[in-house]
Order: C-alpha cells, then sequence, then structure tokens
C-alpha cells in the first residue's frame, strides 16, 4: 500500500495464484486513501490476464469528500471482471442488515445461490420498505442532510486535532468517509485504545488489521470514527484522547515530598517535611 492505494504489481508478484482481489478503491479500509486511477486500470489489466476477480466492496462511496471523486472500478470494466458490493450500513444504520451486489451478468445465478446459503435473505417487507425509500427519493435527501452533517463533523474533529498539535499524533484526512486516521508515534495503538475506551472513547487500533504481527514498518495509528461526534463535543473528546495517548505519570515519591512540606514554626523559614512513610 502506498499514497496510490493497493501496489498491484507487488500484490501480483506476492500472490501469482490469487484467484480474487478484494479492494475498497473509494476509501482504502483502513489506511483511507483511494485507489489511483492507474492502478485501477492496472488492477483490471491483472483480473483480465489472471482470468480472476475483484470484488470492489464500496463500504462508504456515499461520503466521499473529493469534488470529482474516481469512477468506481465496475464503470470501467467492460471484461465482466467486477463484483460490486455496496451497503447501507454507512448510509442509513448498520441493523438493517441490507446490502447489494452488482454482478456480471453471467455470474448472477451462481453468486445468488451462494448468497442465500450464506445468510438468510432479509425480511421482504424491510427490502420493500427499502426500495419505496429509495424510489421516492427520500435516500437521496437523506444521504445530502447526512453529507452536510458528517462534513461539519469531520471539520470539528480535524480542527480539535490540529489544535491539540499533539507531536505523537499525525492526522491523514483521506478522502471521505466517516473516520480519520492519526499515525501515532512513541505510543502501542492497542495500548491507548484500551486507556481511551476507560475514558468512554472508542478509537480502533491500526494494528489490528495486521494479519500477523509484522517484524518492521509496524504502523501505530488510531481509527477516528466521527459520525456519532458532534461538533461541540470534539474538543472534549481530543482532550480525553490525548491522556490516553500520554497519560500523566503518578506523582514521584520526593515530588510529592516536596509539595506536602508544612511550615511548623511559622517562621518561614524551617519547615518539617512529610516524608513519604515508603521511603527510607
Ligand atoms: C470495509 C467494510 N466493508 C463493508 C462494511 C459493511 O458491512 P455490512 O454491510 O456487513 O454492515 C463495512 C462496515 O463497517 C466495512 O468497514
Amino acid at each position: 500500500m502506498d499514497a496510490e492505494g493497493l501496489d498491484v504489481a507487488r500484490g501480483a508478484a506476492l500472490a501469482p495464484r490469487a484467484r480474487f482481489a478484494f479492494v475498497t478503491p473509494s476509501h482504502q479500509m483502513p489506511l483511507g486513501m483511494a485507489l489511483s486511477l492507474p492502478r485501477r486500470l492496472a488492477l483490471l489489466a491483472w483480473a483480465r490476464g489472471a482470468d480472476a476477480w475483484i470484488i470492489e466492496d464500496d463500504y462508504d462511496g456515499e461520503f466521499q469528500r473529493a469534488s470529482a471523486p474516481l469512477p468506481a472500478l465496475k464503470s470501467l470494466d467492460d471484461q465482466g471482471r467486477v463484483i460490486y458490493a455496496g451497503t447501507f450500513s454507512k448510509s442509513m444504520f448498520p441493523a438493517l442488515r441490507l446490502g447489494f451486489l452488482v454482478v456480471p451478468d453471467g455470474a448472477r445465478d451462481a453468486l445468488a445461490r451462494v448468497a442465500s446459503l450464506l445468510h438468510p435473505a432479509p425480511l421482504l417487507a424491510v427490502q420493500r420498505a427499502a426500495a419505496d425509500f429509495l424510489g421516492e427519493g427520500h435516500f437521496a435527501r437523506h444521504v445530502r442532510r447526512m453529507r452536510a452533517l458528517y462534513s461539519e463533523r469531520h471539520g470539528a474533529l480535524s480542527r480539535a486535532l490540529e489544535e491539540l498539535s499533539s507531536p505523537q499524533l499525525q492526522v491523514e484526512e483521506g478522502t471521505g468517509g466517516l473516520h480519520l486516521i492519526a499515525r501515532l508515534t512513541g505510543a502501542r495503538d492497542g495500548e491507548v485504545v484500551e486507556r481511551a475506551s476507560q475514558l468512554g472513547l472508542a478509537p480502533g487500533a491500526l494494528s489490528s488489521f495486521y494479519r500477523s504481527d509484522p517484524t518492521e514498518g509496524r504502523l501505530d495509528g488510531l481509527l477516528l470514527g466521527f459520525a456519532a461526534l458532534p461538533a461541540s463535543r470534539a474538543q472534549k473528546a481530543v482532550h480525553r484522547l490525548a491522556q490516553a495517548i500520554a497519560p500523566s505519570p503518578p506523582p514521584r515519591p520526593h515530588a510529592l515530598a516536596r509539595t506536602i512540606s508544612v511550615d511548623v514554626n511559622g517562621s518561614g523559614g524551617r519547615s518539617a517535611r512529610l516524608r513519604n512513610p515508603n521511603r527510607a
């Protein structure tokens, strides 16, 4: 992975017998970059050459921030290699358990059979209600409203992180979606996540996305979701996050002794010091 997203040539070299590639081109999960156009074309060329499939997981494509988002792989695919997966989990709510596939004609029946084996179909009434919601234009209006709200929340979180200007955090804006990535230095992300959860926050740990613990080049970072963080609470949340990253150390015993010094004779001169009983 680099600034242009998936390194297609390296992926092909690492997995020469791959039958499919599973990708999140509009907003790489978890790092947040978009797959560049040349890489999209390289991936399609790989699929053609390797007689392989591409599964395009467009899990939050409704919330891209670029003014001219790149075309979906599916729309560039003239060879019927791309299976496009969308979901209403981000655009509506996860409990709906509703998603959809856009598949090449020849693969439709086989995929419908597989899908019916994997998971019971969502209730027909829910599917009908969702279809009406879309057909009557409510979904498009809802997404427009949510885009404006999320853009405000994204801005508030970005500003609060900028104001914090922690030398341990490097924020990467990404191209859209509902979370920011903040790279961490000098702290392990798993430990920060644990401390943050005790403070009522729920960031994700970047390192949890590794298949196995890397021996070198390990990235530590935090996934900071802002969809449920009102702009007015961003600053407070970021201050708590700062505590989770660098918790204040417990006072050192001799520092304690110095602060609790008592002037016993009232002269302001000599004073008796309360000693830490644990020290000789
Ligand atoms: C990478 C990715 N793909 C897909 C989804 C959506 O999954 P589902 O439709 O099962 O809720 C998510 C949800 O968070 C996700 O992070």
